[in-house]
């Protein structure tokens, strides 16, 4: 069942039903060896999850949960190794959208989820986009609004001595120094890494191709999103007010332009502090793709 939350929509299933665990991974098209986050609607299901809350983990979830933040700490035995693909660890987030917390409470078990995309596509942060990429392959969709923040979570690894930020996301990186001031960013989110598999599969990316910056001569069907008007005639143009609403927008006006069929997306580069990690983190992986 697809559900919504305030940074994307995710797919969930019980943490516990493993076959329900492979329809997700079937109906994504997402390769096994990509790990799910468990959702939890408060403390006590934590504790089904870990037996070995670290206490970086401890502290950073006091500050951010509920709240787009993914904590990864070593998973209990009870965990099956499907959700996890395999590894002893285990992502948690306690998602702060009411709508995702009365579903989590309904659930009464803690539920994988990834985002509600097809494997490659953009996470969805409206519930027609997941109607969009899933129709006919999952049983249902629990309709919200459309994703608050509108990029994925931020995943923390907790696991080591040193705590490193995996996936940039909506809690920054000074937020998270604030309550952690070690903490450092994985500076391999290369293929290679293992310790956020998911990093090394395709992302995020629309149809289109993705350029970042101005184009300076441009022809066909193009679109652009940012801050500022852009010279030239765009066939979709996206003006955002601030560096928030263009985060909420950014996954949304890729899938805008490959209805209109628009062939190369530019981008407007925002200054990389806050929030601007995350959204350039995901804008440089499109555009990688
Ligand atoms: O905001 C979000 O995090 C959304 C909503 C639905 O909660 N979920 C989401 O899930 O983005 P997904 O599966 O699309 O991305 C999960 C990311 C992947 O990059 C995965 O590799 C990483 O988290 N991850 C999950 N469990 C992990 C683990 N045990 N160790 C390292 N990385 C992990
Ligand atoms: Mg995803």
């Amino acid at each position: 069942m697809a559900f919504p939350t305030e940074t994307v929509y995710g797919l969930g299933a019980d943490i516990f039903d493993e076959e329900a665990i492979e329809k997700v991974f079937t109906a994504k098209g997402r390769p096994a060896d990509n790990p799910l986050i468990a959702h939890v609607a408060d403390a006590d299901q934590i504790k089904l999850l870990t037996d070995d809350l670290t206490l970086s983990a401890e502290r950073l979830l006091l500050a951010f949960a509920p709240g787009p933040l993914t904590v990864v700490v070593n998973k209990s035995p009870a965990v099956p190794l499907i959700a996890t693909a395999g590894l002893e660890t285990i992502g948690i987030r306690m998602p702060r959208l009411p709508a995702a917390r009365e579903f989590l409470a309904a659930c009464g078990v803690p539920v994988v989820a990834p985002s509600a995309n097809l494997s490659g596509r953009p996470s969805p942060t409206t519930w027609e986009a997941v109607l969009e990429d899933l129709d006919g392959r999952i049983d249902c969709i629990l309709k919200g609004p459309a994703s608050e923040i509108g990029l994925e979570s931020t995943v923390v690894d907790c696991t080591g001595e040193v705590t490193v930020v995996l996936r940039a996301g909506a809690v920054s990186l000074d937020q998270l120094r604030a309550i952690e001031p070690g903490i450092n960013i994985s500076n391999n989110t290369s293929i290679d890494s293992p310790r956020s598999p998911g990093l090394k599969h395709r992302h995020y990316s629309p149809k289109a191709v993705v350029v970042i910056g101005f184009p300076a001569v441009h022809g066909g069907k193009s679109g652009f999103i940012g801050l500022q008007i852009p010279n030239g005639e765009y066939e979709i143009t996206r003006i955002c007010r601030d560096v928030a609403e263009y985060a909420h927008s950014l996954y949304e006006f890729f899938r805008e332009c490959d209805r209109a069929g628009v062939g190369i997306i530019y981008c407007e580069p925002v200054a990389e502090s806050g929030l601007g990690i995350a959204l350039m983190d995901r804008i440089r992986r499109a555009s990688e793709a």
